[in-house]
């Protein structure tokens, strides 16, 4: 394929080079006549293993060249991938001046083509900046339509310096943000990798520039997460390399998808208090621990979104599916459902909480001293819930719940903190807690 590179930068020169190598036609663009320079002349103008060696073999056989002429580098390729700089501005914002740019001259040369040329963006830009900037920067300087007249998508990027090539070549995942209806782009950039051992994820822009994103700010936590227990560990003696490596090698629930789908917050007997007495322990260490602090405090957040989203419902009668901190199980210790439900009942609410468990269990006279005058409120019988409840919490994923979710109640308002299936069949009626 004939491609050209936006941006001779760590991004750039990596992509210019491996995709010369892999047998594409590659133009690198940059308007630094010294990167430009050194490309030509078969040098690397970044540091990076084993990229002169390919940048010097691709230059010479001519699969591989730059320029500062950006039209002339669209009009000779099918495909623009943008790789150039977005980074941080003083208050934290994210510059994106050289991405306008880009887009700008890119613009100006789709409209001396009559080609169906693809820009695809590979630089890091938040989610909507597709659709806020890029779509319109290039329809406003070609006079042509995003994913009609040309071609457009995002496709991010996520190799790491010093190990660039062989993340190239091996890469973790291959994402690619499709434009509506823009088959031709995905389907250029899915030739662009056939050969990689990597399925590509097929998904729309928005996501793919959060996947961007949540995969950094993922990585960051991790890294201040292991620091954090390394400094714990090293203040009590143990040594947090072996701790970690032993939480690695569990790849069922540690290293896995466990625990990793939004939805509500975390409760039940061991996972609060044992939070509680890590930091605790810390703080006698004074080691400070602010990763593990902030675990608590965006434990809050979650609560305080599913009250707002009762209160947002405008109804006073309000049902909950669950009262225990998950399904099949009676108990109620720091259930953040209870603590829902508490919140609800201190504001007047008129609360009917389903939960067979903690009834079944209640007749037996045990728990009650747990939830004290919730107790009053809870029942086993889900059709008392939907006849008396106009706005309905689904906290659990039980049977009942699917029948709440199928329900014909008119104006009945579901708030799901579990991710419930048939959501669409709800519409207007439904609201997920963060999503
Ligand atoms: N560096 C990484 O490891 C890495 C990894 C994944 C994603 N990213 C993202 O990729 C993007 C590029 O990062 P980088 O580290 O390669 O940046 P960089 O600063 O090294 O390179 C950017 C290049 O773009 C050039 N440029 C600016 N305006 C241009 C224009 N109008 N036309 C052509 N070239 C232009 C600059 O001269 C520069 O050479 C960023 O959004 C970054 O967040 C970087």
């Amino acid at each position: 394929m004939k491609v050209s590179i936006f941006g001779i930068g760590y991004v750039g020169a990596v992509s210019a080079a491996c995709l010369a190598a892999d047998g594409n036609d590659v133009t690198a663009v940059d308007p630094n006549g010294d990167k430009v320079d050194a490309l030509n002349q078969g040098r690397s103008p970044i540091v990076e293993p084993g990229l002169d060696e390919i940048i010097e073999r691709t230059i010479r056989n001519g699969s591989l060249r730059a320029t500062s002429d950006a039209e002339a580098a669209v009009h000779a390729s099918e495909l623009s991938l943008v790789c150039v700089g977005t980074p941080s501005r003083a208050n934290g914002s994210l510059d994106t001046g050289y991405v306008k740019m880009a887009c700008e001259e890119i613009g100006k040369a789709l409209a001396k083509t009559d080609a169906f040329h693809s820009v695809v963006m590979r630089s890091t830009i938040l989610p909507g900046t597709m659709e806020s900037l890029v779509i319109p920067t290039l329809e406003a300087a070609s006079g042509k339509r995003a994913g009609i007249d040309f071609g457009i998508g995002y496709y991010p990027e996520f190799l790491r310096e010093s190990t660039a090539i062989k993340d190239y070549y091996k890469p973790g995942a291959i994402v690619i943000g499709r434009y509506l209806a823009d088959e031709k782009t995905a389907e250029r950039l899915k030739a662009l990798n056939a050969h990689l051992p990597t399925t590509p994820v097929i998904t729309d822009v928005r996501t793919a520039e959060a996947v961007k994103y949540t995969n950094n700010c993922w990585h960051a936590v991790k890294i201040s997460f292991a620091n954090e227990i390394g400094n714990i560990c090293k203040a009590v003696g143990i040594d947090g390399h072996e701790v970690m490596d032993i939480l690695c090698s569990d790849t069922r629930l540690n290293i896995s998808t466990a625990y990793m789908k939004p939805g509500f917050a975390f409760g039940g007997s061991c996972l609060p208090k044992d939070l509680r007495a890590l930091r605790y322990k810390a703080r006698e260490q004074d080691v400070v621990t602010p990763i593990l602090d902030a675990a608590m405090a965006a434990n809050n957040v979650q609560l305080d979104r599913a009250f707002k989203l009762v209160e947002e419902s405008g109804n006073k009668r309000v049902g909950m599916v669950g009262l225990t901190f998950k399904a099949d199980t009676d108990d109620l210790r720091e259930s953040p459902l209870v603590a829902l439900a508490e919140q609800l009942h201190g504001k007047g609410y008129d609360l009917t909480i389903y939960d067979p468990n903690v009834k079944r269990m209640h007749g037996n006279g045990y728990n009650r001293s747990t939830i004290g005058h919730l107790s009053a409120f809870v029942t086993d019988d889900i059709d008392e819930v939907m006849s008396r409840a106009d706005t309905i919490v689904i906290g659990n994923h039980d049977r009942a719940a699917t029948k709440v979710m199928e329900s014909d109640k008119d104006d009945l308002k579901v708030i799901d903190l579990v991710r419930m299936e048939g959501r669409e069949r709800l519409n207007g009626q439904y609201q997920g807690i963060c999503w």
